[in-house]
């Protein structure tokens, strides 16, 4: 059955990143197809992955645009055999104008409702 985790947490500094990149690092290494999404404009799980982006359009930022890309088109490889949907400074601007844009709190579900069911846990 398909997990979807979130690991959130409004305090700075207490381990959501280390946290969120070992949980897909355990379910990857139990045989479970993991896509791990850094929403972090830190990108500190993309590197601790070791899946900084590339192309600076297609990061995670991309899942909240009016015509929105699908995790399965930003998914890239990590270096522990999970996938990444890798942030990018994209997401600190997508912070600003969410706050302000209709139905801003459901642009993720929606995208995630179209998920790729080869991937099998989110954090
Ligand atoms: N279980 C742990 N025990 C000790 N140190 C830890 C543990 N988990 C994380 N750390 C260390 O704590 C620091 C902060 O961790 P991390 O970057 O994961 O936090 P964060 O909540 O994602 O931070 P931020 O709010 O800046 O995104 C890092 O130096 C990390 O190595
Ligand atoms: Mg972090």
């Amino acid at each position: 059955m398909p997990v979807k985790s979130a690991v959130v947490n409004s305090k700075g500094g207490v381990g959501k990143s280390t946290s969120a990149t070992n949980l897909a690092a355990v379910a990857a290494t139990m045989g479970r197809r993991t896509l791990l999404i850094d929403l972090d404009p830190q990108g500190t799980s993309s590197w601790l992955s070791g899946a900084e982006y590339s192309d600076p359009v297609r990061t995670a930022a991309a899942m909240f645009q009016d015509d929105p890309l699908l995790p399965s088109q930003l998914a890239v490889p990590g270096a522990f055999g999970f996938d990444v949907v890798p942030a990018g400074p994209h997401l600190a601007e997508s912070e600003h104008w969410l706050a302000t844009t209709t139905l801003s709190d459901y642009r993720l579900s929606m995208v995630l409702k179209k998920i790729n069911p080869r991937w099998l846990l989110m954090t």
